[in-house]
């Protein structure tokens, strides 16, 4: 078999480039290791940059989400007695989507098999070849059965634990890794958001979020031990601890119920460089992961995607390599600093647990700086919103 991009991984990175490429004439066929299924029973973030609605728009999948999305103009940050908001609008000009990363995939696998391009699910043992050569290809089997896909280039949008990222050579790849010594233990209930905007919630206790997926679909999360383990809290538990960390008025009329989703994130920062070895390209989660805090996970392989999209285009339909030769460059830039207001919003808000008397006098200056101080408040706004592609 032969095509000209072999995209590895079916997660949003994958699918929203498919798409765009397919819209572009341009053939790539995916591998992804699970079924559809099991891909969208993965519960990730809900918070769509400008950028990202921008680039589902461009590919044609973005009708559902224009009619089932929220657009927020600000958050509520609060810390201990402290409240306020932070308004994107204002200080901006932009806003954010929510609108769940579940229902992205959704969308973008629909608008994928109707455009007939090609998936191969249950891809197993997939391996790339030569993609320091102008001849690259991937082997994988399904079914037992061994499969060759010739190509031009491969996108590798298989995720952390991918096999794209540790194709790239140690001797070349520099890897950089903080790991936080907390979790996020995170619901999802059947009842109506607590608040109509999400709230950003710093404690004595520890950290936690109030947001949501629809009017009646909320999702909370709160710090947990590195160590817990979903079975270790119950929902009561949950809930309870939930209120004391949230400001007193949400926690006087939080509707709570049964979850019908459980789970813990570990929070790390990650990055991998360079992100481009001969022909393949790392995009998204494959080359970068971000605490959840700032919501940039999903936001940054869209920028991802952006600079690989036109410097494919650019290439097939100009002849020109540029954009493909700029791709690591380019996205590095954008996604360090997307690494940096992760790094900064999830150390503002989080009890650590070696954390002293000074440290916490310097989260209380730095949320009564931001309460206080309009550039403050641009600056974290400008960074939530999304800064430019
Ligand atoms: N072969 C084929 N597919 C693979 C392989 C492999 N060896 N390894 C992983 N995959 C698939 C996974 O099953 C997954 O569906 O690659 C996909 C990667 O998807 P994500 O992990 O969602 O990464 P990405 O598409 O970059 O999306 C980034 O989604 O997971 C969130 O927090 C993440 O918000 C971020 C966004
Ligand atoms: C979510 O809705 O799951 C969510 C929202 C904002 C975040 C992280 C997660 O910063």
């Amino acid at each position: 078999m032969r095509t000209q991009i072999v995209i590895i991984g079916g997660g949003p990175s994958g699918l929203l480039l498919g798409q765009l490429l397919h819209r572009n004439g341009i053939d790539a066929v995916v591998l992804e290791r699970q079924t559809r299924d099991y891909v969208l029973g993965r519960i990730r973030a809900g918070i769509l940059e400008t950028g990202m609605c921008n680039l589902l728009r461009e590919a044609g999948v973005g009708a559902r989400m224009e009619r089932e999305g929220f657009v927020h103009d600000g958050t509520v940050v609060s810390f201990g007695d402290t409240r306020f908001g932070i308004n994107f609008r204002e200080l901006t000009g932009e806003t954010v989507m929510v609108y769940g990363q579940t229902e992205v995939t959704r969308d973008l696998y629909d608008a994928r098999e109707a455009s007939g391009c090609k998936t191969i699910f249950r891809a197993g043992n997939v391996i790339i070849h030569g993609a320091d050569t102008d001849k690259p290809y991937v082997t994988f089997d399904v079914e037992g059965v061994g499969q060759r896909l010739d190509c031009d280039f491969i996108a590798g949008c298989d995720g952390f634990h991918g096999v794209s990222r540790k194709t790239i050579p140690e001797s070349i790849r520099t890897e950089y890794e903080k790991v936080y010594p907390f979790g996020w233990l995170g619901i999802l209930s059947e009842t109506p958001p607590v608040h109509d905007e999400l709230i950003y919630a710093g404690s004595e206790r520890g950290f936690a979020l109030c947001s949501m997926r629809n009017a009646n679909l909320s999702r909370y999360y709160v710090q947990c031990s590195a160590h817990d383990k979903p079975e270790d809290w119950s929902d009561d538990a949950f809930w309870e601890e939930l209120k004391r960390r949230i400001p007193q008025q949400e926690a006087d009329t939080l509707v709570t119920g049964p979850s019908i989703e459980k789970s813990i994130a570990p929070l790390r920062s990650f990055v991998t460089e360079p992100m481009r070895w001969g022909r393949l390209f790392l995009c998204g989660d494959a080359a970068h992961i971000v605490p959840p805090t700032g919501a940039k996970g999903l936001n940054t392989a869209a920028s991802d995607v952006y600079y690989l999209y036109h410097g494919l285009v650019q290439f097939y339909h100009d002849k020109d390599s540029h954009g493909l030769d700029q791709y690591s460059q380019k996205a590095l830039a954008r996604v360090w600093k997307a690494e940096r207001f992760s790094w900064w919003f999830t150390s503002l808000m989080h009890n650590f647990p070696d954390r002293t008397a000074f440290d916490r006098k310097m989260q209380e200056a730095e949320i009564e700086f931001l309460r206080t101080n309009e550039t403050a408040q641009k600056v974290m706004a400008q960074n939530y919103v999304g800064l430019a592609y």
